[in-house]
């Protein structure tokens, strides 16, 4: 078991009501946590919510601000340990004539670019770390996507592989880290959970699965 008190976990995307409380959790059992989001005013609310949480502004989507994101975080804070990717949105319906360009490129921009940048900017962090961690969030629609939803599951899927490859390359080098999907069919109400979650995967030996994907469902009767 490891102990989270003290890792630097990054959270890219965190001003959501997920994100936020990601962070306060992360925070209270002891972690120090960089929240990153692109809005001023959403990131000092957070702040205000979460103190003991450093805020920073990037666009995720652009990979020469990240590369300045990790300069500063490396300058002022260190080697990242946790890198919780968060940054997401949804766009679609409409059968798959209505899986438009225009949503195309907003998925894939918010979804896979902007996991592509962080990681590609801090995979050597993780790789480093005595306690490598790599979560994100996806969903439960990718064994029966349907038209409407083609492009939202069609990123999420790229997001996983993107994952996994990361994950085969900690085995192949037999990092002490690993990476967590885990697959929602809707966030609401499961923030807290999802927190929880977040904040124990410290407490699994990496070594034992460099790879997981779990499943969160809201729990019966809720
Ligand atoms: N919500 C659901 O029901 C659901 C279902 C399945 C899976 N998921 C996944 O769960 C994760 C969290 O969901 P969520 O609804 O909390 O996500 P979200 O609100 O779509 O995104 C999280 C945060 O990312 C930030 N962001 C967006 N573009 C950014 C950029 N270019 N650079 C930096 N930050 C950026 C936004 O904050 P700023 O505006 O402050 O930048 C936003 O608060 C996502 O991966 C999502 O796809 C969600």
């Amino acid at each position: 078991m490891t102990d989270i008190s003290g890792k630097l976990v990054l959270v890219a995307g965190a001003t959501s009501a997920a994100g936020i409380a990601v962070c306060r959790e992360l925070a209270s059992a002891g972690a120090r946590v960089i929240a990153v989001g692109s809005h001023d005013e959403r990131m000092r609310d957070l702040v205000e919510t979460v103190p003991d949480a450093t805020g920073m502004i990037c666009n995720l989507a652009h990979l020469d601000e990240v590369a300045r994101l990790g300069d500063r975080v490396h300058e002022d804070h260190g080697r990242i340990d946790g890198l919780i990717h968060l940054v997401g949105g949804w766009r679609g319906g409409g059968g798959l004539a209505g899986q438009s360009d225009e949503d195309w490129d907003f998925l894939h921009s918010r979804i896979v670019t902007t996991l592509r940048n962080t990681t590609r900017v801090f995979v050597d962090d993780l790789q480093a770390s005595d306690a490598g961690r790599l979560a994100l969030v996806s969903t439960t629609t990718l064994d029966r996507p349907m038209p409407g939803g083609a492009n939202y599951a069609a990123a999420k899927a790229a997001a996983e592989t993107w994952a996994r490859a990361i994950a085969n390359g900690f085995e192949k080098s037999a990092a002490s880290a690993s990476v967590t999907v885990f697959a929602v069919r809707a966030l609401a109400g499961l923030e807290t959970q999802l927190a929880t979650e977040v904040t124990r995967l410290w407490e699994a030996d990496a070594a034992s699965a460099f790879f997981m994907r779990s499943i969160l469902t809201a729990p019966e009767g809720s």
